[in-house]
């Protein structure tokens, strides 16, 4: 009796203990996403009773750790099309290494009614989203009050800013796992890229409308593919407009955006940097993005094994390279557009993404609105948003292909970079004489696989490549360089340009032909939480670019080989390392 008394006494006081440590612990590591705006308020009195509740009821329940999600696969798995969210499976999940988030909804989707998506009332005339650099006073009236009440409204409101800004952290860090399987769902670097933002954004522009019930409110776009809208818009340095984590170098007048951002500045002249720009857009619209998924990105199909990790040429950049830019460099992260979790929570969000999403209607315009993609496991890809009644919609890729049927269009202007078809920095005869002398005393041994350990990027790398075909077979097959075993070992964001047949890849960029495409990646925590105390490791990503173009700008069409280059920008090569480089030739 004594002895049970007594060991009654210690697991009281262990318990306690632990307690408080776990509330210390928990309120200093980690960061509820959307308590952010009262992080240097004293934590509520209610909050602490929630950390105590959850606690309680972790020690109580033996769910400590995470929010549990089963290890067995599903048991009466259907036959199934595309892919889903489990909205059950909410978890914390890595924001960037060692820093866990919990982004998910208070109350769990799946405990909410759901209803298909419905086209808006066609009636109603279409709202056009215009360049936001242009746009009056009574627009930014009007923008101004439905984004207060969007930031005033409480947090279990799915309306708030703070929830939109979260549904970007749960689908980007990983926070659901894919419906029928424990594989987490990821809307980056994939063919999910382009219309999952789109729905985001809709959506989040119907909220701000009806918050200000008026039915003609438009987001904008920034216009940074255009030499007028390249600087970023005054509406972004007035309230609400305003993020406190942002560069104060680079988001500032009159600075042209660099979307090609290297993580080191350009310092070029503003003429310089437009023209660099223009001539970036059009190899990552035009001569990069010749092939469906150049543009669009891998195909991401449901099931463990089907994980593509290569996002398309206008989503690594001026995407990834932007959302960097516009980042605080003091935060090592750069928060908050340039890391995932936190980058919409800056306003200046919803203006990039409404120009990535124009930009993918002009990419399909380009190619006579051909359907880009019939394959059902995209189309029947669903997602679930609030709309802005508050009701969770359950939507599919194949409801957002046509944005007239949304409801909404963008204002019609010229592409300036369709003319901006980059040019050879030397003459391409003699350029190729001078690589041939450099190189094949020395270097044509070195083979262009690395396996099994792979070549870091820690300096420039050139290498032959064979060309397989020495002519491309028929008029559309696109040549594909392939730069595979992409392999980032610690989490920060990486970047390196490829070139072909350059004298000094070190000395020329996007304005020359030379250039082949960049790979840039955003830290998006190396590990991932899947469940209780699994931790997933993410895999290796590969590259493709399409040279077609290039090896006619450069003349190199009979060449039986090419010289490629690698060049590790800002110092980030050392953490990555590429297991080798191959050319193969789509259809
Ligand atoms: C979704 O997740 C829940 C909780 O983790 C799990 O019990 C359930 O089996 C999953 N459902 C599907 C359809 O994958
Ligand atoms: C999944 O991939 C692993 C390793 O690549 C392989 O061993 C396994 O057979 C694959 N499973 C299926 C169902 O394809
Ligand atoms: C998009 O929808 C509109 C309105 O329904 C229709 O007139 C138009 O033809 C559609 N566009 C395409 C490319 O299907």
């Amino acid at each position: 009796m004594e002895a049970k008394r007594w060991l009654h006494a210690v697991l009281f006081t262990f318990v306690m203990v632990g307690l408080f440590a776990s509330l210390v612990i928990n309120v200093s590591n980690e960061e509820h996403t959307h308590m952010r705006e009262e992080k240097n308020k004293l934590v509520s009195i209610s909050t602490t009773f929630l950390w105590l509740k959850k606690i309680v009821s972790s020690l109580a329940f033996g769910d400590w750790q995470f929010n549990k999600v089963p290890v067995s696969e599903h048991p009466e798995k259907p036959h199934r099309v595309g892919l889903s969210p489990n909205t059950s499976s909410c978890h914390k999940s890595f924001a960037k290494p060692g820093f866990q988030v919990y982004c998910c909804p208070p109350k769990p989707e799946s405990e909410e009614p759901v209803i298909d998506f419905e086209f808006p009332d066609p009636s109603v005339p279409l709202r056009i989203r215009k360049r936001v650099h242009l746009r009056d006073s009574d627009y930014i009236a009007k923008y101004t009050r439905a984004l207060k009440i969007m930031k005033s409204l409480p947090y279990d409101d799915p309306r708030s800013f703070g929830r939109q800004a979260d549904m970007h952290c749960i689908y980007c860090t990983g926070a659901y796992n894919q419906k029928y399987t424990n594989d987490i769902l990821s809307i980056h670097r994939s063919w999910l890229f382009f219309p999952w933002h789109r729905m985001l954004i809709y959506f989040h522009e119907r909220i701000l409308a009806s918050l200000i019930e008026d039915d003609t409110f438009s987001l904008s776009f920034w216009n940074w593919d255009a030499p007028e809208g390249m600087v970023t818009p005054d509406m972004y340095f007035k309230e609400p407009f305003i993020d406190t984590e942002r560069s104060e170098t680079h988001v500032r007048r009159p600075k042209v955006a660099d979307i090609n951002y290297n993580f080191v500045e350009s310092n070029l002249k503003p003429e310089e940097q437009i023209s660099k720009n223009l001539a970036f857009m059009y190899h990552q619209m035009v001569s990069g993005a010749k092939k469906v998924e150049l543009f669009m990105g891998c195909t991401y199909k449901p099931g463990t094994n089907n994980s593509c990790d290569g996002p398309g040429t206008v989503e690594l950049a001026p995407h990834n390279a932007l959302h960097s830019w516009v980042g605080k460099e003091s935060n090592r992260y750069l928060e908050n557009m340039g890391v995932f979790y936190a980058a919409a929570r800056d306003p200046i969000f919803y203006a990039h993404h409404s120009n990535i999403d124009r930009l993918w209607g002009v990419w399909k315009e380009l190619r006579n609105n051909e359907p880009e993609i019939v394959d059902p496991d995209w189309l029947e890809s669903y997602f679930y948003f609030h709309n802005e009644k508050s009701q969770l919609v359950r939507i599919k890729i194949r409801d957002v292909l046509n944005i007239t049927k949304l409801g909404y269009d963008y204002e019609k202007i010229d592409h300036p970079w369709l003319n901006a078809r980059p040019k050879p920095s030397m003459d391409p005869t003699i350029a190729r004489h001078a690589l041939n002398m450099r190189h094949n005393g020395y270097l044509t041994t070195q083979s262009s696989d690395f396996t099994p350990k792979g070549r870091t990027l820690d300096s420039t790398i050139t290498v032959k490549v064979h060309r397989p075909k020495n002519q491309r077979k028929t008029e559309n097959e696109e040549e594909i360089l392939v730069v595979y075993g992409i392999d980032i070992k610690e989490d920060v964001y990486v970047k390196f340009d490829v070139y072909v047949n350059a004298i000094d890849a070190t000395t020329i960029g996007p304005e020359s032909t030379e250039f082949a495409g960049t790979y840039v990646s955003l830290p998006k925590g190396i590990t991932l939480v899947l469940n209780e105390g699994e931790v997933k490791r993410k895999s290796k990503s590969t590259l493709k670019l399409g040279i077609s173009e290039l090896l006619d700008g450069l003349q190199a069409n009979e060449e039986e080989s090419l010289w490629v280059t690698l060049v590790p920008r800002g110092g980030t090569g050392v953490h990555t390392s590429v297991d080798g480089i191959r050319i193969e030739y789509m259809a």
